[in-house]
């Protein structure tokens, strides 16, 4: 019996694959082969995961189809390989999928490091030469309209996360000249998102805040995020997001995509900066009105600093409620100004206090967050907005974050929630979580607190 390095079983003395060329020469062949059989045009319109099933499919017909005999692990060996490289990132896949790489550095071809758990190891490189190494940059690159080549040989690009990519990365290249090992790669992967169970492990939320804003967004409140730079803004609402019941449509509007959420049926859009002519800007209040089209059961906004907070109180009181939103400002109260602002702001002349009454009318939760100087991020406070059209805006507390002893710890202070959010939430099948009691008034309205970043 003989055994032999490439699809790497002992074939045994049974003719095989052996007569039909090397692994190398076989992926080649099918590479061309599946180029043919299939529609490219038709696959471009296929979800990623859909496009790797498609082509499998194909593929393993064509296998059979040209009598090469394989066992079931060479065969699907071969697919995979063949499908990575046809359409995804190649050898470089399945390292981008493992949830325990944070970093893939590529020094030429022949050398790949990986990091795991803080430590570099070298693992075997799957790439035959540079040219195949460099048309996995091309792929990767050209996702994000860059390009590489001899006139522009160092690339950085930040990639979101997609279907593709599982979390988000930021990818340096260096090409030759400059690079004497040949083309480099270093890719570093984001953390994956964070989830509201991450952030309960944390301490950056406490267990019955988090039961009552699950409860809200489920009952389709409108909720505002606001917190300073990197105070966790993102990730918490990425982490509402997930209490969204998975048969709702929703549309998210980013900058930079940085959502990740599950729910399958999620449309994504993303902004687009003018080109170099400076034409063909799509900002995000373009794409808020066009959402609005597109029959969204909600609509979420990944920051409001313009003039699509109008839009957005707009499309949260006109039939999208349970949207979503972050806003940068440093205390429950100065997110609300700050979208009335916003609103103002834009184009549209209208007239102040209507301004104030779609706020009024629209939000009903506002969660602010904080990053402490040790970088440790926190909900420091929640409140229910609890005026009326044509009244200030008032707002009740419901809980807040009471530091103790200075040294950022503290403790969480559930305040009774106020009736009219009490009774929102129970129309809505949402009885109060556990932990929560209803407000014989409005609410306490007592002393919001300037959380500075
Ligand atoms: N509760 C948390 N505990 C620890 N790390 C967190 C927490 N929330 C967010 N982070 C981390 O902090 C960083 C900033 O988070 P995020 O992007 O959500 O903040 P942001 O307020 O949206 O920032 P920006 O102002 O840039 O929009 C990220 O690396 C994220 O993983
Ligand atoms: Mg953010």
């Amino acid at each position: 019996m003989r055994s032999y390095e490439g699809f790497g079983v002992d074939r045994g003395p049974r003719q095989s694959a052996l007569t039909a060329g090397t692994d190398e020469q076989l992926v080649t062949r099918f590479k061309r082969l599946l180029l043919e059989e299939v529609d490219l045009h038709e696959l471009g319109r296929l979800e990623v995961a859909q496009r790797r099933l498609r082509l499998e499919r194909v593929l393993a017909h064509l296998v059979s189809r040209e009598g090469v005999i394989l066992t079931t692990r060479e065969r699907n060996r071969l697919v995979r390989r063949v499908v990575d490289e046809s359409v995804g990132l190649g050898v470089l896949e399945p390292l981008l999928a493992d949830p325990s790489v944070s970093e893939i550095m590529i020094n030429g071809h022949d050398t790949i490091y990986v990091e795991r758990f803080g430590r570099l190891e070298r693992i075997p490189s799957g790439f035959t030469n540079d040219d195949q190494l460099l048309q996995t940059i091309d792929r990767i690159v050209s996702t994000v309209n860059r390009r590489v080549d001899e006139s522009s040989p160092m690339v950085d690009a930040r990639l979101p996360a997609d279907g593709r990519l599982p979390r988000g990365a930021r990818v340096n290249v260096v090409l030759p000249p400059l690079a004497l090992n040949g083309p480099t790669v270093t890719i570093r992967l984001f953390p994956a998102a964070l989830g509201m169970e991450d952030l309960l492990r944390f301490g950056s939320v406490d267990e019955p805040t988090a039961r009552l804003l699950a409860a809200c967004v489920r009952a389709r409140l409108n909720i505002i995020v606001s917190g300073g730079t990197a105070s966790g803004k993102t990730t918490m609402l990425n982490a509402l997001s997930s209490f969204v019941p998975g048969h709702e449509r929703i549309v998210t509007v980013e900058d930079a995509a940085e959502l990740v959420l599950e729910q399958e049926h999620t449309v994504r859009l993303e902004t687009r900066p003018a080109n170099v002519e400076g034409r063909g800007a799509v900002t995000i209040r373009d794409l808020v009105r066009n959402s609005l089209r597109m029959r969204p059961d909600r609509i979420i906004v990944g920051e409001v600093r313009g003039g699509e907070a109008l839009d957005m109180l707009q499309a949260m009181n006109t039939g999208h409620e349970g949207s979503l939103a972050t806003v940068h400002a440093n205390s429950t109260e100065d997110a609300l100004s700050r979208l009335e602002t916003l609103a103002a702001m834009s184009e549209v002349e209208l007239p102040f206090d209507a301004v104030r009454d779609q706020v009024n009318a629209a939000v009903d939760v506002v969660v602010q967050l904080l990053r402490a100087p040790d970088g440790t991020r926190r909900t420091v406070q929640v409140d229910s907005l609890v005026s009326r059209r044509r009244e200030e805006f008032r707002l009740a507390q419901i809980m807040h974050f009471e530091p103790q002893g200075g040294d950022g710890r503290g403790r969480y202070v559930q305040h009774p929630v106020p009736r009219g959010l009490a009774l929102k939430l129970r129309q809505r099948g949402e009885p109060l979580p556990e932990g929560w009691t209803v407000a014989d008034d409005e609410g306490d309205t007592g002393g919001t607190v300037p959380w500075s970043s």
